[in-house]
């Protein structure tokens, strides 16, 4: 299987995209997780599981008798471990069993799918009376810029976040996915909804920061369509390491809900 054409993101710089997804945000997400009480004997799915840091964490906690299943249109490559299993899978078209988790994750994949309702209920089919569904998504449209060395470096970071926006919401993306998760996961009849936002600085060097200089390569193409150039790109990936840059992340919304009891 090749990459859904509309996943907006290609092959190139994708594993330097996952390492720094996971050092950016897995501390989180596995705390959130963990508060589930997650552990031995129960059976998960990390759907859109990318490079599989989350799904990894997950087969630690539940092992020796539970089961992880990691899925992705493009998965990995992920280690092998007792009780993991890898598949190639789009949750958007493919089936799965229903009824057959305690615990699901998806982080960073709905904002992606244009049918992102009837993903979430689908979801929910899939997971036990009384299971979890944890939902990790960005909200972009707050990501201020705090501290730049001059005014047109200011300007620059702006037209590049302006121009990113353009690049996702050309590819079906929704930026503001992270607020309306909450929502849409009491819609899909989970109950106990419990949205939690998290903040960080960008700073240089930060993972979080890392990752918008990955997506000048990533999105080079798109970027460039949207009025950068490629001298512009370069400039952004020398501003995001000057050392007095500052910025806000966006925000992220890790939301917890879960199946009722039969
Ligand atoms: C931004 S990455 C996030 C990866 C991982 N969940 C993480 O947070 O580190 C989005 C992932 O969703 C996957 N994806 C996109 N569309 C998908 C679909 N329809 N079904 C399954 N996975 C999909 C991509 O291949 C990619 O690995």
């Amino acid at each position: 299987m090749t990459i859904s054409e509309s996943y907006v993101f290609g092959e190139q710089h994708r594993t330097e995209q996952h390492r720094l997804l996971a050092r950016a945000h897995d501390p989180m997400t596995s705390d959130r997780l963990a508060s589930t009480g997650v552990t031995d004997g129960w059976d998960c799915l990390d759907v859109g599981c990318g490079g599989g840091s989350i799904a990894l964490w997950l087969a630690e906690r539940v092992a020796p008798t539970g089961t992880v299943l990691a899925t992705d249109i493009r998965p990995g490559p992920l280690e092998s471990r007792p009780g993991l299993r890898v598949a190639t899978h789009d949750v958007a078209v493919d089936p799965l069993p229903e009824a057959g988790f305690d615990l699901i994750v998806a982080r960073l994949v709905l904002r992606h799918l244009p049918k992102r309702q009837q993903v979430l209920n689908k979801l929910v089919r899939m997971l036990k009376p009384g299971g979890w569904l944890q939902v990790d998504e960005f909200d972009t449209s707050y990501e201020p810029l705090l501290l730049a060395p001059d005014e047109p470096a200011a300007r620059l970071y702006e037209k590049f976040l302006a121009a990113k926006e353009f690049v996702m919401r050309s590819s079906g993306v929704d930026p503001k996915c992270g607020r309306r998760i909450a929502a849409a996961m009491r819609e899909a009849g989970l109950v106990g909804i419990d949205p939690q936002p998290y903040v960080q600085v960008r700073r240089p060097g930060s993972a979080d920061l890392e990752l918008l200089a990955n997506h000048t390569r990533q999105l080079r193409d798109g970027l460039l369509a949207a009025g950068m150039s490629e001298d512009e790109l370069d400039e952004l990936r020398d501003l995001v390491r000057a050392p007095d840059f500052r910025a806000s992340s966006s925000v992220m919304y890790s939301v917890h809900g879960r199946k009722v009891h039969a």
